[in-house]
């Protein structure tokens, strides 16, 4: 194996580092190829299809609009089409990343940055989806305004939060924020299994708009 592909190379990065897009995309672009059978084999990930599950238990329209933030090469996209969900859209920061979602059933892929406004207009998506991407070195709970700015009223929003950076990053205020102020109802918070073979939890979040 190449030793500067995939997440041999990711792990030459320091992610505890504070980084900006540039460097960000530049390792997605350098992982893509490798990205989903490392997810399998090296990092043993479970939060695609916990998230689609979370959702798919309150949401009985397959019909609904959703939106993958960070859809990567598409590992939510899988499990979405697997549950018979047909519109939904994913924006990613790395284009080799989106190459590979393009077999995963999506109807849109842009790209686009989380860090900055969304090329989306306010209110469209009955649900937001945004897995992996709230990790170390990555974006941090301030850019949770922009998934609820692109989420209709009443709609759902799903992400997850690498256990390392749930309060590091402000997302616990932040989540516990909206709560308080009564921008959303959130139904379901829980730290479970993220990376099973690196002994690495996750908190998970499920909030409806009102
Ligand atoms: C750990 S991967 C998760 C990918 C996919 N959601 C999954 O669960 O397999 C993180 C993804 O977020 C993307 N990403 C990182 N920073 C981003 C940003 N600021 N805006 C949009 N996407 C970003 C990366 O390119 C990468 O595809």
């Amino acid at each position: 194996m190449n030793k500067k592909k995939g997440l041999n190379f990711y792990k030459n990065l320091n992610l505890r580092e504070e980084k900006n897009d540039e460097k960000i995309k530049f390792v997605y672009e350098e992982w893509a190829e490798n990205y989903d059978t490392d997810n399998d084999n090296l990092l043993g990930t479970v939060s695609q299809p916990r998230c689609v599950k979370l959702v798919a238990k309150e949401l009985k329209d397959k019909t609904a609009e959703m939106i993958d933030i960070g859809c990567g090469t598409g590992l939510v996209g899988e499990h979405l089409e697997a549950l018979g969900f047909k519109k939904f859209d994913g924006i990613d920061i790395s284009e080799k990343m989106l190459e590979f979602a393009k077999t995963r059933g999506y109807r849109k892929l842009q790209l686009g940055s989380l860090t900055k406004k969304l090329p989306i207009n306010d209110n469209v998506y009955d649900v937001t989806f945004c897995v992996g991407v709230f990790t170390h070195g990555h974006v941090k709970s301030d850019r949770v305004s922009e998934l609820i700015r692109i989420t209709k009223r009443g709609g759902l929003i799903c992400f997850t939060v690498n256990e390392g950076v749930f309060e590091k990053y402000g997302f616990k205020n932040t989540i516990h924020k909206y709560e308080k102020k009564k921008n959303w109802e959130v139904l379901f918070l829980g730290k479970d299994d993220y990376m099973t073979k690196k002994q690495v939890q996750g908190y998970y979040c499920l909030a409806r708009l009102n």
